[in-house]
């Protein structure tokens, strides 16, 4: 059974979402972001987790990354599709794209970013080279080519802090290291479910031009109307992989 973790934008899966079983949030790294919802979505099983909770009240740097990722894998959660809103730094990330990026650089800091911090667990290092599964992120693909819908099969996330945006020279230093995009919910994420063994890749949706890549400031108003829009493209992509991980 495929989790989807929802970004900013993507709080529930609609009515057509028929919720089966409610998972109880207290674990022990504390709370999770909100219940986690299992249940049929149209014939596909799946469990589904907004990462800022319900109503949107849970900034990035306040997430609790790992009581969410211990939830779903104690639910006995496979993989995970993890939707990200995403700043676009390189001239192929225009707004409303949607991308699957296959690196990361982590810039976040302050953040419980590790199940492994030695206290009770053996200290492991875990391979990280790749960070994001090679079969979901195919899935995801394929599932694009199949309905018709483009999507930019690479790239890389950079994730800030938050919870404000960018400065524009901060935005020039992402991207001489790489990045293509920039978000602040992408790390500790990825390597927490990477800990856990679960296949993980993130669904990035191009919401605003990352600062400075534009001479203009960033609108909020124009970033709430691209996640909106942007969510419809992003459900059928959902809902076709998580057939194919069902399968
Ligand atoms: N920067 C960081 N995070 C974001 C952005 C951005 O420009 N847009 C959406 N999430």
């Amino acid at each position: 059974m495929l989790a989807i973790i929802g970004g900013s934008g993507l709080y529930s899966l609609g009515d057509d979402f028929e919720l089966q079983q409610q998972a109880d949030r207290d674990t022990p790294c504390g709370e999770t972001s909100a219940d986690i919802l299992q249940g049929k979505w149209q014939d596909v099983a799946l469990a589904f987790l907004p990462r800022h909770g319900p109503d949107h009240k849970i900034p990035p740097h306040r997430i609790n990354y790992r009581a969410n990722l211990w939830a779903l894998k104690n639910m006995g959660i496979k993989h995970i599709i993890a939707v990200n809103a995403v700043g676009g730094i390189s001239t192929d990330m225009p707004p409303l794209t949607l991308a699957v990026p296959d690196q990361i650089i982590d810039y976040s800091s302050g953040r419980e970013n590790t199940f492994f911090d030695g206290d009770d667990t053996l200290v492991k290092h875990i391979d990280f080279s790749w960070p994001y599964s090679a079969q979901l992120r195919g899935i995801i693909t394929e599932v694009g080519l199949q309905l018709g819908q483009p999507l930019v099969a690479f790239g890389t996330y950079g994730a800030t802090n938050g919870p404000r945006l960018e400065t524009a020279a901060e935005v020039e230093r992402l991207q001489a290291d790489g990045c293509t995009m920039v978000g602040m919910t992408g790390m500790p994420e990825a390597a927490l479910a990477r800990e856990l063994e679960i296949e993980y890749a993130c669904l990035a949706l191009v919401v605003n031009w990352a600062a400075g890549i534009e001479d203009r400031t960033i609108s909020m108003q124009e970033i709430l109307a691209n996640m909106e829009r942007g969510m419809h493209q992003i459900k059928p992509l959902l809902l076709g992989a998580a057939r194919l991980v069902q399968k």
